[in-house]
């Protein structure tokens, strides 16, 4: 499903169902000027729909990079498909193990680079910087901000399930929004970590985070984008506290 966003920032992807709902697997594409910029490429099972939902955000334009948050394969599973048709792209990633082993038929190794947190690329129009994401599922998966549309592309953080009602839809078209209650079941299956962490200072870093620039967007690969510096704020505070809901809840159990 495409989704246009705000200014040339699109959503595409497909959704798979679980036990709480329905789970996205969304892509990012800036169209960036006619030098494309993609985020993630989806996973294998969806690879011909949303291959073709790429090719026709993208036009006749050439997409120059593609950006990995992460290495699994929701996030990297059609990096040979993108890197076949689209030969000169340029792939950063945080991580090379999958990349290096899907990439390397495809395309030279000097098209692949492994990028730190703090890097920044420039396009006329915008700075593309990474982060390093506040919760991973992988060492030194990044999250990624961009000045122009001010967006974090967030990886496996904020993601939620929703009921079939909301499939597709962006926070501002869920009455209500995303509820606490999504974002925490996610989290709580996604992060199996949570038990050990302080959520007071985790939540901190986050306010950090979203305090040290201007955030308009949230855009997590496993959810529709949070839109709007409204909603970002409320977002956020929901978050913060489903993090600390899950993390309570395992050591009320015991
Ligand atoms: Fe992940
Ligand atoms: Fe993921």
């Amino acid at each position: 499903m495409i989704r246009h966003v705000t200014d040339d920032l699109y959503q595409i992807g497909e959704y798979v169902e679980n036990e709480y709902g329905f789970e996205a697997i969304h892509i990012y594409v800036m169209l960036n000027d006619g030098r494309p910029i993609l985020i993630d490429c989806g996973s294998h099972i969806h690879r011909e729909s949303v291959m073709a939902e790429l090719d026709e955000v993208v036009g006749d334009s050439v997409p120059e990079y593609i950006f990995l948050t992460h290495s699994e394969l929701p996030h990297a599973g059609n990096i040979a498909a993108v890197a076949e048709k689209w030969p000169s792209i340029k792939v950063i990633v945080s991580n090379v193990m999958l990349p290096y082993i899907e990439v390397l038929p495809v395309l030279p190794l000097e098209q692949m680079t492994q990028v730190v947190p703090s890097t920044t690329i420039q396009s006329p129009t915008r700075t593309v910087e990474f982060l390093s994401a506040l919760l991973k599922d992988q060492p030194g998966s990044h999250w990624i901000y961009d000045s122009r549309t001010q967006t974090i592309f967030t990886g496996d953080g904020f993601g939620y399930f929703v009921p079939e009602s909301a499939v597709g839809a962006l926070s501002d078209e869920i009455s209500g929004g995303i509820a606490t209650q999504w974002l925490a079941d996610y989290h709580r299956v996604a992060f199996r970590f949570l038990q050990w962490i302080k959520p007071d200072r985790l939540n901190a870093d986050l306010d950090t985070m979203f305090g040290n620039r201007p955030v308009s967007n949230i855009a997590p690969i496993h959810g529709g984008v949070i839109r709007g510096a409204e909603q970002v704020q409320v977002h956020l505070g929901r978050l913060k506290t489903a993090l600390a809901a899950v993390n309570q809840a395992y050591w009320s159990e015991k």
